[in-house]
């Protein structure tokens, strides 16, 4: 029996909805065929976007969506996607596969997803290889509401008023595909960018967001922060989750308990990760509140066989289910720093929520854990411990076996979602409630399978959350037998 405390009088504050933002960059089947099927013969769309896969996010919640990358943002070119589609560059995608990219999806198509999906866009512009100028003009032509020269261009392609994008991202991995810059180069650069990305409405104001870190890059975080903090108000640190190494990064479905394990304590490093980045963030914040964006994480894997090496395209097992569950816990329990996060990618790419095949879609577990953990958007997070036991094959690949956080929403009913990492045996909740008062009801969900366990085409519905029976109702809070490999949710509502 395990013991987990939830304390409803300790909390690190609100949990930012953005947490649970996703990310759609033009690389393999993530917009094309994924998101967007305007052009495309036989698959439905709704001004050009897939109305199922729009339903399914909707029924998700995606606060907001991250875009054009990653690398291809460095290399996108804004105006190039604008007008008449028929008029618009046909380019090389020069980091996804070489593919052309006939930018029939462009600002205004983004846009437009955006509104189906009900999120806030999230652009990432171009710093390694555009200019400042191209920048804000973006910015211009996106948010502007009167007469300028960006905001008539827009009118003249079609949209009349301003979007009013608050989030903008200058540039993406600066330290790689977005220019290999040095730190004290980008940081200079930064402060240049941020200057011109002009608010222009002050009930609209832009959120600045620098190009992070890689992982543990703390010396990058430094730099940016001395050099650049006061400029920005938030900055990014991406991190993946990769069993093996570079070269062989192992099977998203066919791996074996030492790669399991890995995974899993690999994803759990970004607890130190971002309490390590918080740090040096405070040190150089001075007065203002710079935020932390995690705008990419999640697992990569060797891609499907068979498919394009460049298409970063990867099944998502059990496995991928828990990694996405102990990483939102984290983001979660560090909701006083972590201000937005973004998992890579939304469709068909990376870690992704969705998988399509020509008119056919599935939910992937990964999806199906966001989906669970959805009304720890805008919640008050709460303290919670659970009592551990180390599993694992080895003695350096050790993980404990629960994994969970907690949440109280505006009606008082409290989520606590808990993972139970071990693939071999089950584990029995005793979780108590301090400072709520008397437990009204529990109910509770839980998605299991084997840690290879996942959706295909033929059987899209072999991994899916199904309600918990066995949940015993105790004085201040309630017992439950958790089955192994698991990721449960339970609302508890107060009397
Ligand atoms: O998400 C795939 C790629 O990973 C992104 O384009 C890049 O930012 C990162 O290296």
């Amino acid at each position: 029996m395990s013991k987990a405390i939830i304390n409803a009088n300790r909390s690190r504050g609100v949990i930012n909805r953005n947490i649970y933002g996703h990310f759609a960059e033009h690389l393999g089947r993530c917009i094309y065929g994924g998101l967007y099927a305007g052009g495309q013969s036989g698959i439905p769309s709704e001004n050009g976007m897939r109305p199922d896969v729009v339903r399914a996010l909707r029924a998700m919640g995606v606060p907001v969506l991250r875009w054009p990358g990653g690398c291809f943002a460095d290399t996108y070119h804004w105006r190039d996607g604008v007008g008449p589609r028929h008029t618009r560059r046909k380019i090389v995608n020069t980091n996804w596969g070489g593919v052309t990219e006939d930018n029939s999806f462009g600002t205004h198509e983004f846009l437009e997803l955006c509104r189906q999906l009900e999120c806030e866009p999230y652009i990432s512009g171009n710093v390694g290889s555009g200019t400042v100028q191209e920048f804000s003009d973006w910015v211009e032509y996106c948010n502007m509401g009167g007469l300028s020269p960006m905001a008539d261009l827009r009118r003249a392609n079609g949209r009349e008023d301003p979007w009013h994008v608050r989030y903008w991202g200058i540039g993406n991995e600066a330290w790689g595909c977005g220019g290999n810059m040095r730190p004290e180069f980008y940081a200079d650069l930064c402060r240049q960018y941020a200057t011109y990305l002009r608010s222009y409405d002050s009930a609209h104001p832009l959120c600045r967001i620098a190009s992070g870190a890689n992982a543990d890059d703390y010396h990058w975080t430094k730099v940016l922060m001395e050099r650049a903090g006061e400029f920005v108000d938030a900055v990014s640190m991406h991190y993946y989750t990769v069993p093996g190494d570079w070269t062989h990064k192992g099977s998203a479905t066919e791996f074996d308990r030492g790669a399991y394990f890995t995974t899993l304590q690999k994803a759990l490093r970004l607890d130190e990760l971002i309490e390590n980045h918080t740090r040096i963030i405070r040190q150089y914040q001075g007065g203002r509140r710079v935020g932390l964006v995690v705008d990419e994480w999640g697992t990569w894997f060797d891609v499907e066989p068979g498919t394009n090496p460049g298409f970063l395209y990867q099944q998502n097992t059990m496995r991928d289910a828990l990694v996405a569950a102990v990483s939102l816990n984290i983001f979660n329990n560090h909701c006083d720093s972590v201000v937005m996060a973004n998992i890579a990618q939304i469709v068909n790419v990376l870690q992704a929520v969705i998988l399509t095949e020509g008119d056919r879609m599935l939910l992937t577990p990964t999806y199906h854990v966001f989906e669970m953990y959805r009304k720890h958007q805008d919640a008050r997070q709460l303290e919670s411990y659970v009592e551990t036991s180390l599993i694992g094959e080895t003695e350096e690949g050790r993980v404990p076996n629960l994994h969970i956080s907690a949440s109280q929403g505006p009606d008082g009913t409290v989520l606590i979602t808990a993972a139970n990492l071990d693939d071999a045996q089950g584990a029995v909740l005793d979780c108590s409630l301090a400072g709520m008062g008397r437990v009204e009801s529990v109910a509770g969900r839980v998605l299991s399978g084997g840690a290879n366990a996942h959706n295909t085409f033929e059987a899209p519905e072999t991994v899916r959350p199904v309600p918990l029976e066995n949940i015993e109702q105790t004085a201040d809070g309630f017992k439950v037998a958790l089955p192994s490999c698991c990721v449960a949710a339970f609302e508890v509502r107060p009397g």
